[in-house]
């Protein structure tokens, strides 16, 4: 297959929510390319658009207006079918709210996306052991969501995220919950993906410390694009 340049592309997007009178600019002419094979990091404060723009990148939302490009293909061109395959093959999702399944183990919240895409047992036991053990948290396989502390269940995310061995993993906020020594565990398992596995990564966050490990750093305020910094 050819490498495609650019996995992720937005070009002037809006999202504009309308509720009554209110008229709130989430996104405001937003342009911006995603490289394959880059960790890119949007950082801005809280209210700025960082969990908008990540759905809109996934296919989880639609712009008012502009275009989104996927593996340079318009994402309006995407059949219903294309369109399953890229959130459930194609796209890892770390959610901010970690959208774990309380009453599932672990192990059981990991497997659910290789259960969705029909993968055996053996398989799907593999994956899970693997994903787990990159996280750190093979020893808490069999221990339910709400039995786990913030930082567990964020990694947890980040495991269910990378089972499918997805091509882009779009990550909203995955450092949130975690102290700092842990922070780093997380950005050095991205930066392992990005290099070894190809895996091309764009995550959202206002966490300062995080910044080191990005090679492209975009800032966001207020709905906007401000700037653009090439680490490497
Ligand atoms: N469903 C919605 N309806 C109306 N307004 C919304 C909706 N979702 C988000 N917004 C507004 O859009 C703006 C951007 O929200 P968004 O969730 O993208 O911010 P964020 O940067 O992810 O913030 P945080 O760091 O707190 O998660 C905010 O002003 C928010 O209030
Ligand atoms: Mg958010």
């Amino acid at each position: 297959m050819v490498e495609k340049s650019y996995i992720v592309e937005l070009e002037n997007v809006w999202r504009i929510y309308e509720q009554g009178r209110r008229r709130i600019e989430a996104l405001k002419d937003i342009s911006i390319r995603i490289p394959a094979g880059k960790l890119v990091i949007i950082k801005g404060p809280s209210g700025s658009g960082k969990t908008t723009i990540l759905n809109i990148m996934g296919g989880l939302d639609q712009p008012s207006s502009g275009r989104v490009f996927f593996q340079e293909k318009e994402l309006k061109d995407y059949s219903e079918q294309e369109l399953t395959v890229l959130r459930r093959k194609k796209i890892g999702f770390v959610f901010q709210t970690y959208g774990l399944i309380q009453s599932f183990t672990a192990y059981e919240n990991v497997e659910l996306p290789l259960r969705i895409n029909h993968y055996r047992w053996r398989e799907r036991r593999d994956r899970v052991n693997k994903c787990l053990d990159l996280v750190g948290l093979s020893k808490r396989a069999d221990h339910r969501i709400f039995e786990l502390s913030g930082g567990e269940q964020q990694r947890v995310g980040v495991a269910r995220a990378l089972v499918n061995e997805p091509e882009l993993i779009l990550a909203d906020e995955p450092t949130g919950e975690l102290d700092y020594k842990m922070s780093m565990e997380i950005m050095k398992l991205f930066r392992k993906l990005v290099h070894e596995h190809k895996v091309s990564i764009c995550m959202v966050t206002h966490d300062p410390a995080v910044m080191e490990y990005g090679d492209i750093i975009y800032e966001m305020v207020d709905g906007k694009i401000i700037s653009e910094g090439v680490i490497k």
